[in-house]
């Protein structure tokens, strides 16, 4: 079976976006591999500097992903700072990166231009990303067009690896751009942190009424026939309804009676539908940190006898003792 990867930062509580974008879609391919999935809190590191924050996130993003259907028996799940061989490979990799790829690098050069000082772990991102993909002899790294750079760093020093050191040492992983949907937040605008459009995943379900009640829409007085295509309320119910109920909300929606508040309810109860179950396990996995630590743990229990053989071919390889 082929292995996929991928690391989710823990820089917030993930969103309904992230759900729909990325959570749902990441489980559903996960079925067709052996899948790695950690929380890169190194990563996280490289721009919060709130431990508070950085723990809560973590146990954020670990209850989310385990409520919304993960199995830690059958996907690794853990935590990158659990498994810290891989900084011993990315000193490695970083030996053979030149610098001017890593200043060639996306994030890098947005930091540069908005006239930030960027600090060093920003700069050598893509080393420890590279890491975390070939400490475990990834095939597939599903990743949004955003990361697909990221990807190539790791295939290119890999092959160079390879090329350098002779042999089929390192195995080179390719980038596998998932087609997440887009999903709109409460403006209209894509769903996200900075933009505070965001509809929060586990609320309560009053809290998650009022947000959905607050989505942007036309205004059309409600005897006026209200298109539903195109509007952000069309757009989300997609998500979570079938074909033939968001046909039924178009129709509903030209009749006179039934407006854009009808159709946030009902969008809301579809929504209470997918989440609500979710939530109940969400809740009580949130509230018991200790048990999330002991899942992690043992994710990275599981995963570091790969770290460690891909390591003693390493230090054979440049001439270490292995
Ligand atoms: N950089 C990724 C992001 O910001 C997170 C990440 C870290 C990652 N290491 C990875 C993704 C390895 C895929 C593979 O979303």
């Amino acid at each position: 079976m082929q292995r996929s990867l991928t690391g989710i930062k823990p820089s917030n509580a993930p969103h309904l976006g992230n759900y729909l974008g990325a959570i749902r879609p990441a489980l559903r391919l996960a079925q067709e591999y052996e899948s790695f999935l950690f929380i890169a809190d190194y990563h996280a590191l490289t721009s919060l500097r709130d431990a508070a924050k950085m723990k809560a996130y973590t146990y954020d993003v670990a209850a989310t992903w385990l409520a919304c259907g993960l199995d830690p028996r059958t996907i690794h799940l853990y935590r990158q700072s659990d498994v810290t061989e891989v900084f011993e490979l990315a000193w490695v990799l970083a030996c053979l990166i030149a610098t001017g790829q890593l200043e060639r690098g996306v994030s890098y050069k947005d930091a540069l231009a908005k006239g930030e000082a960027p600090n060093a772990g920003i700069f050598t991102y893509p080393v420890l990303m590279a890491a975390d993909i070939i400490l475990y002899d990834a095939d597939v790294v599903p990743v949004g067009k955003d990361q697909l750079q990221h990807v190539e760093v790791a295939r290119d020093v890999a092959l160079r690896f390879n090329h350098v050191f002779g042999g089929e040492i390192l195995h080179v992983p390719e980038a596998q751009i998932t087609e997440a949907p887009l999903v709109p937040g409460t403006d209209g605008h894509k769903m996200s942190k900075s933009r505070d459009n965001g509809i929060p995943l586990f609320a309560p379900p009053k809290k998650l009424r009022q947000v959905v009640m607050k989505i942007v829409t036309g205004g059309d007085p409600l005897e006026a026939r209200s298109e539903a295509r195109g509007s952000t309320v069309w757009e989300l119910y997609r998500l979570v309804a079938s074909e033939s109920e968001v046909r039924a909300m178009e129709e509903s929606l030209r009749r006179p009676d039934f407006g854009w508040g009808h159709a946030k309810q009902v969008l809301y109860e579809a929504l209470e539908a997918e989440l609500g179950p979710r939530r109940a396990i969400y809740d009580a996995l949130r509230a018991d940190e200790a048990e999330l630590d002991i899942v992690l743990q043992e994710g990275a229990e599981r995963v570091r006898p790969i770290a460690r053989e891909t390591l003693r071919r390493v230090r054979g390889a440049v001439g270490m003792r292995a």
